[in-house]
């Protein structure tokens, strides 16, 4: 497969045969995982879905989650509301739904590098409008005809938030689907959950990876009208969402205490490690993600901290893609973590 080797790369930030070993002690702020670990109270509900839970198929429609996501967030049901196994799933989903092979999907750039292989294997065209230097939309975003544009807020990698008024203009002015990422919103000071009541072409996607320290549960949900939910419902696995994440993403998401508890301590070290690069000399947008920018234009060349941060076991990402070869994308770690990072970037760049 053509894009086999590009898919992994871009999800695990590594590829085969790069995966640390066993008991191998690396900091990984490559990808985004939150460093606290999830609520006691989803580790119960996993242990609670028992012999008899794993014995059964699970609830194809899993109604407990999306009735539960519904209430939170103030949806009128479970129809405004659907699941998958990472909202990775569910952006191929949006994809395979409202996209014929040939047809156009949009996004900006720099964004999430999934958009653009999803879209391509699925045989459609993948078109980006470029976000100026500061990471903003320009005027051009409002003129773009396709049958989806996927924006990331915050988008991804520049931690930078779009303001609402814009995604707002993007609703109205783009024919097809807009799918708002906002698999960092919970890091954010908005979000966009009223777009989907007020725009009859908004999504809203969250995942459980971030805010929630379940990446490796794999849980995602999508919020929309319930026509564009039904539309989904029909392409989706029959079984996308195991017993286990079912059970899981419900109870994280009723603990919203614990949520905002690691929530905050994420964003506390986020500004002191912002202040601390920008001290440093490197140019860091404000980050309203669980990640920063920091742009080296400079000694050494970026991808010699890169690699030197690697050389003493500390992986950040490093995106060999126009405009971006002079930043790294730091995920924030615990405070501990965040210190060991800072000295080695001190050491490799006096
Ligand atoms: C913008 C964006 N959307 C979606 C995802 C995928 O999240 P999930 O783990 O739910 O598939 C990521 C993961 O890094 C992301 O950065």
């Amino acid at each position: 497969m053509k894009y086999q080797r590009e898919i992994l790369k871009q999800v695990s930030g590594y590829v085969p045969g790069e995966q640390p070993k066993p008991g191998e002690r690396i900091i990984k702020l490559n990808t985004n995982e939150n460093p606290y670990p999830p609520s006691p109270r989803v580790m119960e509900a996993i242990a609670a879905v028992g012999a008899d839970g794993l014995r059964r198929y699970p609830d194809p429609n899993a109604v407990e989650l999306r009735k539960t996501a519904a209430e939170l967030y103030g949806f009128a049901g479970p129809e405004w509301v659907i699941a998958g196994n990472g909202s990775d799933e569910l952006l191929a989903m949006i994809i395979r739904t409202f996209v014929d092979p040939g047809e156009t999907v949009w996004s900006a750039y720099p964004t999430y590098s999934l958009y653009d292989t999803l879209v391509k294997l699925h045989g459609a065209k993948y078109a980006s409008v470029d976000l100026d230097r500061e990471f903003r939309m320009t005027p051009e975003f409002f003129t773009r005809q396709g049958r989806v544009f996927f924006l990331a807020r915050p988008n991804a990698p520049s931690g930078v938030s779009s303001p609402k008024a814009e995604v707002e203009k993007l609703c109205k002015s783009f024919p097809g689907v807009v799918v708002i990422d906002e698999a960092y919103a919970d890091f954010d000071e908005d979000d966009c959950m009223d777009f989907p009541r007020r725009f009859e072409n908004a999504i809203v996607t969250r995942t459980f990876s971030k805010s929630y320290s379940l990446c490796g549960l794999r849980a995602g949900l999508a919020f929309a009208r319930p026509e564009i939910i039904a539309e989904l419902m029909k392409t989706k696995d029959s079984y996308n969402m195991s017993a286990v994440s079912q059970a899981g993403a419900t109870a994280a998401l009723r603990d919203q205490a614990h949520m905002r508890a690691n929530r905050d301590k994420v964003i506390a070290t986020r500004a002191r490690l912002t202040r601390a690069l920008r001290e440093m000399g490197f140019t860091v947008p404000d980050s309203k993600g669980n990640y920063v920018l920091a742009r080296w234009g400079g000694r050494p060349d970026t991808k010699g901290i890169f690699t030197g941060l690697r050389e003493r076991k500390i992986v950040v990402r490093y995106f060999d893609a126009r405009n971006l070869t002079d930043a790294l994308r730091i995920s924030i770690g615990t405070d501990a973590e965040t210190d060991t990072l800072l000295a080695a970037i001190r050491e490799i760049v006096k």
